[in-house]
């Protein structure tokens, strides 16, 4: 059966009886690039990146709701049945699936709705909790600014919020990924994407019983997602653990990615033990 949704395949072919696959979820609004380092410390592990709808080589999301039958309204409920109907038609039943901001809130959704597939969960720079009023009203105005004629423009100045200091000063290769792929985000990925997150429940609850191995982390200099965030979950979680990335930002994939790449290791072996 064809996929969904654009699935990167890297690293040893999945088997039945091998190695969990390892599934990573991007950031909002960039596209499965970002991975791109971590992948590379992880050679010994199936992994699989995939795109969200509207991003990277994905369909759009009025494709992908349509295919789906689902509402045409944005929502990550959407998103996490795209990727679990995803996985399904690649054979994958059961993997350890870790996402980053806008991932972290599919993993949410997923951990909701298709909790058989997680055989541990990855909550990377992101949150449980909904939107506040403000920036709820600050998503809906991004989309209509992505539909309008600056397009991806619209998101431009998240270069400066979503990478720490350090990278800022240090990292100039890295500001200018950053700053490229947020230039050639799709506006109507942005768009879908602003909107299903303006729409995100609180889902904290999801995480209670979830009785698989997690992990929560930051980057130490995330202005996005807050250590109290961060912590609210991990509080909520039986088997947890808690990784702090210094000298990084929001996009500690990009910013740190051997650090990513060794807690997601970790967090592979944790589930692999238990599996
Ligand atoms: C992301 O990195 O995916 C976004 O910062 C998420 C958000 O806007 O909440």
């Amino acid at each position: 059966m064809s996929e969904l949704l654009a699935l990167h395949r890297h690293g040893p072919a999945i088997e039945q009886d091998g190695p969990l696959p390892l599934v990573l979820l991007h950031a909002f609004p960039l596209d499965s690039r970002m991975w791109e380092g971590v992948v590379a410390h992880l050679p010994e592990l199936p992994v699989v990146t995939v795109d969200a709808p509207g991003f990277g080589s994905s369909p759009s999301p009025a494709a992908v709701a349509e295919a789906l039958a689902r509402p045409a309204d944005p929502s990550l409920e959407t998103c996490a049945d795209a990727v679990a109907a995803s996985l399904h038609s690649a054979g994958i039943g059961r993997a350890v699936v870790a996402g980053l901001s806008m991932g972290g809130y599919t993993v949410l959704a997923l951990a909701e709705r298709h909790r058989s597939l997680l055989a541990g969960v990855g909550l990377l720079d992101t949150k449980a909790e909904a939107d506040a009023d403000a920036a709820r009203a600050n998503r809906l105005r991004v989309a209509e600014e992505a539909e309008g004629p600056g397009g991806a423009a619209a998101v431009a100045p998240m270069v400066d919020q979503v990478l720490g200091a350090t990278t800022h000063a240090e990292r100039p290769a890295v500001v200018d990924r950053v700053r490229g792929w947020l230039a050639e985000a799709p506006a109507d990925g942005i768009a879908w994407g602003q909107r299903a997150m303006a729409g995100r429940p609180t889902r904290r609850s999801a995480l209670e019983d979830l009785g698989v191995p997690a992990l929560v982390l930051r980057g130490a200099e995330d202005e996005t997602a807050s250590q109290s965030a961060a912590q609210s979950m991990a509080d909520a979680l039986r088997d947890v653990e808690v990784v702090v990335v210094p000298r990084a930002g929001h996009m500690t994939a990009v910013e740190d990615p051997e650090a990513v790449a060794a807690a997601l290791s970790a967090l592979h072996e944790r589930a692999e033990h238990r599996h």
